[in-house]
């Protein structure tokens, strides 16, 4: 009987060691302690065996049980940790993979320019105004001083949509139509776009401009000079040399255009500013005492300056471009690179 006992231990050890799954571990367990399992059976035939072998038998018996369930608990564990293991591995990410990625595109460089100096001007207090690209002749000229025959009305190749309304030849029409509805002090920029009929390397129909004005008591040709001196130097650098020369436009008066030292020789002269070392980047001037009377001020009271700069050039300036029609292309290769 004790024999017996001892094979059963021995063959249940064995067989419990090599388990090798929670599923093995559960059948062994079926095998040993189930309803019909071998140590089951044993103690159902108790009364076979002589009484005063009993007690002893029965005691052995519950210990081979107990151990046979420790063993089948243990091995359990084990084959569970193992199993949480095996899978941790095979579920695996590897982290350090480099992702897929969706090629992104920027903002136009010419947006980006547009952006940075209106971001110049906001931080000078100037407000951002809009104005309709088709445009009353009256906004876009006559305000401005230009009179119906006025030559000035020439040098700008505009596109008539009928005989008093134009696609804007200049963001500058945006001046009367905000003085009309405000009074001074104004700090106004209004940048958009612009249209004229002209194409080579330097012009396109299409493009931007920005119009700026400040309107308000004792404001001199100083001011206008101190705050254009500043954005040129946030946008070019601080070494770069500014000069008024004077100039005419009919809604400015004095008028004068704004030159900076080249960018590209930094004044020693190129065939980039014609070798005078200076290049022309804005119009500008004291607002003409005729444009107020046209928005309904008292030129006696207000003085101002406006000024009016095109988007494409500063961007051709700043990032070297010889070429104003590759803004419009919208050729990747070009974009790619802002
Ligand atoms: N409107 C002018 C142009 O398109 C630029 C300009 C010149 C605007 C002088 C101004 C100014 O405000 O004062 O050529």
């Amino acid at each position: 009987m004790v024999n017996d006992i001892h094979s059963i231990k021995e063959q249940a050890q064995e067989e419990i060691h090599n388990a090798a799954s929670l599923k093995e571990v559960q059948s062994l367990k079926v095998k040993y302690l189930g309803k019909k399992g071998i140590i089951t059976t044993k103690a159902r035939s108790l009364g076979a065996v002589p009484k005063e072998d009993r007690p002893a038998y029965g005691q052995e018996l519950n210990s081979l049980k107990k151990s046979i369930d420790e063993l089948l608990q243990a091995r359990a564990e084990s084959c569970k940790a193992a199993e949480m293991e095996q899978s941790l591995q095979a579920e695996r990410l590897d982290l350090t993979i480099p992702g897929s990625f969706t090629a992104f595109g920027h903002l136009h460089p010419v947006t980006q320019v547009m952006d940075e100096i209106t971001a110049i001007f906001i931080s000078l207090g100037f407000t951002v105004e809009e104005g309709p690209e088709v445009e009353h002749d009256y906004y876009n000229f006559e305000a401005l001083n230009m009179p119906p025959d006025h030559p000035a009305r020439d040098m700008q190749d505009t596109f008539y949509i009928s005989d008093d309304v134009v696609l804007r030849t200049h963001t500058s029409s945006v001046q009367v139509r905000v003085m009309e509805k405000n009074s001074p002090p104004l700090r106004v920029i209004a940048p958009g776009k612009v249209y004229r009929c002209d194409a080579d390397v330097s012009h396109i129909p299409m493009f931007h401009q920005l119009e700026g004005f400040m309107v308000d008591k004792h404001i001199r040709m100083s001011d206008l000079k101190g705050v254009l001196e500043l954005f040129i130097h946030r946008v070019f650098g601080p070494d770069t040399k500014v000069r008024l020369r004077p100039s005419f436009f009919p809604f400015t008066e004095p008028s004068a255009e704004i030159d900076i030292s080249c960018v590209m020789c930094r004044g020693k002269g190129c065939n980039v500013c014609g070798t005078s070392g200076w290049i022309e980047i804005l119009g500008a001037g004291m607002i003409n005492p005729r444009v107020y009377e046209k928005a309904g001020y008292d030129p006696g009271t207000y003085t101002g300056f406006a000024f009016g700069m095109g988007i494409e050039r500063v961007a051709m300036l700043k990032y070297s471009i010889d070429d104003v029609r590759l803004f419009p292309e919208n050729d990747k290769r070009f974009l790619e690179q802002f």
